[in-house]
């Protein structure tokens, strides 16, 4: 069975930014509520031209060329995205198109904010069979969010990463992993209109539902603190590992608040858990592989590094995942602040 190996990253945030201050226009908000709540100062959002598989085919394109690697070596495309292209086909199928990507196979994958990290084990089996994966987290959720709720509205913006994934012994080497669900907790966060058990009728868009994001804020909080910092816990006991010996921990980029108190939670120093939440807000399942790639093009992350990964999101579904940094892994992130 092949290790697998994470050869190279490629991110992309759209070019169009939105401050606290440009919603406080639209809403009964302010700067001051957002950043203190959250941390969050801005967020980059997809243009009317731009979509989930525009966005993926940007990050999988920077990701191949990184790596020096021809659309034709890839066998597997994995989009793990909330916000997909179309109900069908998989976001995957676009991607695939746009690329060029003749022999891969292509599918989406839904798993809300820690799908990405739950969708990085799949892609380890995948790549254990000798195969090169094109993994790809992406959001647009400004599409996704109902613009009059200022409790949701102010939270998400959009964003792609890819990892390009081959057998190897170099890289960054995903190590000990842990995912878990509570699909009876799926009523405090999700997309409750659009779907087969309430299709969007002419009534129902009437009544002023969408396929927007309904969240219970506080209950969502309490969750995603204790289950990032269990998931943490259990992956580093796995490996035998204590926190002082993890450089960095990744996690996903909810909010500050979160982040902080997950640090605290792990006894982790909050100057070694990386954030970039000011600049990006919450990007689902693209927000880990997009502060890895910030990582990586700032230089942040060094050979011999092991690098802590843990998500939390709808689902409720939360996951962690040790990174070994074995070599030098190539990154590009466009439009990066
Ligand atoms: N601007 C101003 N006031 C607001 C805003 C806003 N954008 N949003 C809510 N408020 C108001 C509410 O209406 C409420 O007013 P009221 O007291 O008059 O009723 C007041 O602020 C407090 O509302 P709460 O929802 O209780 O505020 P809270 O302090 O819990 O902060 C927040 C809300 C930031 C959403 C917080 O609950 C949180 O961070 N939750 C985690 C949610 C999260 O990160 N979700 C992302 C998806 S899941 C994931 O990625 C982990």
């Amino acid at each position: 069975m092949a290790t697998a190996s994470i050869k190279a990253i490629g991110a992309y945030v759209p070019p169009t930014v939105i401050t606290n201050d440009e919603l406080s226009q639209r809403l009964d908000t302010s700067d001051e509520w957002i950043r203190t709540r959250t941390g969050i100062r801005q967020r980059h959002a997809a243009g009317p031209e731009e979509t989930t598989a525009t966005l993926s085919y940007a990050a999988a394109r920077s990701a191949l060329e990184e790596a020096d690697l021809s659309p034709q070596a890839v066998d597997w495309i994995l989009v793990c995205t909330d916000t997909a292209e179309m109900w069908s086909p998989a976001t995957a199928c676009f991607v695939q198109a746009m690329l060029g990507a003749e022999r891969a196979s292509a599918i989406d994958l839904t798993g809300g904010c820690a799908g990405f990290l739950q969708a990085l084990t799949l892609a380890q089996g995948i790549v254990a069979q000798g195969k090169t994966v094109l993994l790809i987290g992406t959001e647009v959720l400004t599409k996704a969010v109902d613009w009059s709720d200022r409790s949701t509205a102010v939270l998400f913006g959009d964003g792609s990463g890819a990892f390009l994934l081959t057998p190897g012994e170099d890289g960054i080497i995903p190590r000990q992993a842990f995912s878990q669900s509570d699909g009876r907790q799926a009523d405090i966060l999700n997309k409750p209109y659009g779907g087969t058990r309430n299709p969007l009728t002419p009534e129902l868009v009437a009544e002023g539902h969408h396929h927007t994001i309904h969240m219970e804020g506080r209950k969502v909080f309490r969750h995603a603190v204790h289950h990032m910092s269990d998931a943490a816990r259990r992956v580093l006991q796995e490996a035998g590992m204590t926190s002082e010996q993890v450089a960095w921990v990744v996690p996903h980029q909810a909010n500050q608040r979160i982040l902080d108190a997950v640090a605290k939670e792990l006894a982790i120093p909050p100057a070694k858990v990386f954030s970039h939440v000011a600049h990006y807000a919450n990007t689902g399942s693209a927000s880990v592989v997009l502060a890895l790639a910030d990582m990586l093009t700032q230089g942040l992350i060094r050979p011999q590094d092991q690098l802590l990964s843990v998500a939390f999101g709808s689902g409720f579904s939360w996951a962690a995942q040790l990174l070994e940094v074995r070599s030098p892994v190539p990154a590009r992130f466009v439009n990066k602040d």
